[in-house]
């Protein structure tokens, strides 16, 4: 029988619960304060707490750090008052699994409790498995964020990791979506074999079908041996297919039925291979209106949806903006041999109201371009080089701008309109560019720009 600690100084929520809980046929304890709380979770080592989180003598946080500290697999639950947001995302990042609010909802208790019983049974039978993190992977691959829109995205991967079910994760360019995908890998069962990724969109349909399920010798002309696809080379992995939604009619059938079957072929091959890799897709469309436009098979979308991930775009949660800036600006002078470290108030105002399209590789970008221009340790405004866009408003939010201009012209228009953004600092300029000077200055003479006239078009 599983064993439940439940902490609260108000008798009436602890004889509620401890009523509910013991009809659900678990082991209940109780305590009126966090001390005593404390004490008999050290005696009775509880599979979950429950807890309060204002209560004399020992708080819900101390409730918490002291449990984590008796034992880090016990999941606690936090009680928190609807108004309560800034200590429920505390308690969260102190590692808290989940919260419930007051007044108490007797179904999502249940599945809240049921939900932290499963996933601490999981992650016991994983512990042996489940080695330390390397350094380099926490560099890379450190997801940055606090805003409860993130912790979301969290707990989301928490509750993945342990599992290897499909899961399709859907956000705008530039959100991080593989970066999630990865921290699902490297977090849970699958992250001692290989992570294999496979772009649908950079491949003609016949080499994505050989890509992802290899081919035997003779198949098509050029195929002199055997191949290995990318299915085969995950192993018991994760095989994560980026843009999903490119992939032709025909090979969303063979993917459901992979899907369906757990097994698929080589191209030109007669056998059967098992196929052991969890797979997860990712796209920057929306999928369903995909499928309403009868593009995107609906049986396979629902295969791939399994479980979900949504990442908001950035200009959502702008609150991250200041950490993701520290977190990119360290990343960047140790690449760049600088050391920009001091962002004034106005340049986090700046960045914090941009609407940043492109989300984190723009703000990334971003920063890398300032941080090439600054001369000394200050992210200056006037290095902050913002792309313009104009927001999209309310019926065209989802059609994107096109302008009917050649390529030309667009050298020619985005040459000056950095220059000028620069005045016309050439040295800067270039760099920015990523062109060199002497091809700056014919590029000049070309188009005929100068700073004085605003250029005709
Ligand atoms: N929360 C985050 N914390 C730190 N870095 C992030 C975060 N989100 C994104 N990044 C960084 O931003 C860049 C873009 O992320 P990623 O490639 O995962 O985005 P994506 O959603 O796959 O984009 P696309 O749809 O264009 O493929 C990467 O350099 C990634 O490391
Ligand atoms: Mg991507």
């Amino acid at each position: 029988m599983e064993k439940i600690l439940i902490i609260d100084d108000d008798q009436s929520i602890r004889n509620t619960l401890t009523g509910y809980l013991k009809k659900q046929d678990y082991e209940v304890f109780s305590a009126a304060d966090g001390l005593e709380g404390i004490e008999l979770a050290k005696t009775e080592l509880p599979d979950l707490v429950i807890t309060d989180i204002r209560m004399p003598g020992a708080d819900g946080f101390e409730v918490l750090k002291c449990i984590k500290e008796i034992d880090p697999h016990i999941h606690v639950i936090i009680i928190t008052a609807f108004d309560d947001m800034h200590s429920t995302v505390k308690a969260m990042q102190q590692g808290a699994y989940d919260y419930i609010e007051k007044p108490l909802e007797i179904d999502k208790l249940k599945i809240t409790i049921q939900r932290a019983l499963e996933n601490k049974k999981l992650s016991d039978e994983l512990n042996s498995f489940v080695g330390e993190k390397t350094e380099e992977y926490e560099l890379k691959n450190t997801l940055i964020g606090k805003t409860p829109q993130m912790k979301q995205v969290y707990k989301k991967i928490g509750q993945v990791s342990t599992s290897r079910v499909t899961v399709l994760i859907q956000g705008e360019s530039g959100t991080g979506k593989e970066l999630v995908a990865r921290a699902i890998h490297y977090s849970g069962i699958t992250k001692n074999h290989p992570f294999v990724a496979v772009n649908c969109t950079a491949l003609t349909e016949s080499l994505l079908e050989s890509e992802l399920f290899g081919h035997v010798k003779g198949a098509f002309t050029g195929s002199i041996r055997d191949k290995k696809g990318k299915f085969e080379l995950a192993g018991e992995g994760t095989i994560f297919l980026d843009e999903i939604s490119e992939v032709s009619p025909n090979l969303q059938v063979k993917l459901l039925r992979i899907l369906q079957q757990k097994e698929f072929e080589k191209v030109g091959g007669e056998n059967l291979i098992p196929m052991k890799a969890r797979v997860i897709a990712a796209t920057n469309k929306r999928l369903s209106e995909l499928v309403k436009a009868g593009k995107f098979r609906e049986d396979l979308y629902y295969r791939l949806k399994v479980f979900s991930i949504d990442i908001p775009p950035l200009r959502e949660r702008i609150d991250d903006i200041p950490y993701l800036v520290s977190h990119f600006l360290n990343k960047i002078n140790l690449e760049l041999h600088k050391n920009v470290n001091k962002i004034p108030e106005d340049v986090t105002e700046l960045l914090k109201n941009h609407f940043w399209i492109g989300n984190v590789r723009e703000l990334e970008n971003t920063l890398m371009q300032a941080v090439v221009l600054s001369s000394d340790d200050v992210l200056l405004k006037e290095n902050i080089l913002l792309r313009k866009t104009e927001q999209p408003s309310g019926a065209d939010k989802h059609v994107s701008k096109v302008e009917y201009i050649s390529l030309e012209d667009l050298d020619k228009r985005h040459i000056k309109n950095i220059l000028d953004a620069l005045k016309w600092d050439k040295n800067k300029a270039h760099k920015i560019l990523g062109i060199s000077l002497p091809t700056l200055y014919s590029k000049i003479e070309h188009y005929k720009l100068s700073p004085f006239e605003k250029e005709a078009d």
